[in-house]
């Protein structure tokens, strides 16, 4: 799968529609949604009109919502999700070889983590930027202005380097330009650097707890 996709949670309609557009037009190949977004029909009128991208290039992404698990209920929370994306096959569901899960400085879940890797799973980071919140951290912003990059990049860049994929989510064109896998593929973080990074660890999460969902 492609190692740094789109983020689409709270976002909707036109919005979203321009903001896939952007993504697609960018270069970037992953879209992350979910049935409990409420946005699948705009994911899908967003690669309609996107017209020479086929479908099989884009990685789509999609999620059952916990109250659906289970065989028959699962099934058919897959088959709307499939009719409103318009398109008759999801490249991932989440569930095992992929685990989406909150990491980030703060939020690091390494042992987690290290399980997974140990079992051949790759995991996929959400909220990379704390949900914009670490976006001003001074950590973050003084390695960010040292290396010429933004507060986000610096995020994305050590998500990948800690061996995540990496969505956020923006609807901003220069924001959705600027985290593209050409954006952030082309330079690293130095050794000291990330060693800044996960010094700040804080076990602080800023989405759901999923052990306490049900
Ligand atoms: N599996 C799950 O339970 C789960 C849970 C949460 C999220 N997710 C997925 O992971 C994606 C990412 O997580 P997230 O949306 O929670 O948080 P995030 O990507 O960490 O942060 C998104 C926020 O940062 C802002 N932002 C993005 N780029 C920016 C930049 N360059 N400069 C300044 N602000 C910027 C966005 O605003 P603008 O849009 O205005 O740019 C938005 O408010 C979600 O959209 C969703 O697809 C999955």
């Amino acid at each position: 799968m492609p190692s740094v996709g789109l983020g689409t949670y709270k976002a909707r309609g036109a919005k979203l529609t321009a903001a896939v557009q952007y993504a697609l037009a960018a270069g970037t190949r992953l879209i992350d949604t979910a049935t409990g977004y409420r946005n699948e029909e705009d994911v899908a009128r967003a690669m309609a009109e996107s017209g020479s991208i086929a479908r099989e290039e884009v990685f789509i992404t999609s999620k059952i919502g916990p109250r659906e698990m289970g065989a028959d209920q699962a099934a058919s929370a897959l088959s709307s999700s499939l009719a409103r994306l318009k398109t008759d096959f999801l490249d991932c569901i989440i569930m095992p070889m992929v685990n989406q899960i909150e990491v980030h400085p703060l939020y690091q879940q390494r042992p987690l983590r290290e399980y997974c890797k140990a079992n051949n799973i790759q995991v996929v980071a959400y909220a990379s930027l704390g949900c914009g919140e670490l976006l001003s951290n001074e950590t973050v912003l003084g390695i960010a202005q040292s290396l010429g990059k933004t507060a986000a990049q610096v995020l994305l860049r050590w998500g990948l380097q800690s061996g995540c994929c990496v969505i956020p989510k923006s609807v901003h064109r220069e924001r959705i330009q600027g985290a593209t896998w050409q954006a952030l593929s082309e330079w690293q973080l130095s050794p000291s650097q990330m060693k800044a990074l996960n010094a700040m660890e804080a076990g602080q999460k800023f989405c759901w707890d999923p052990s306490t969902v049900l």
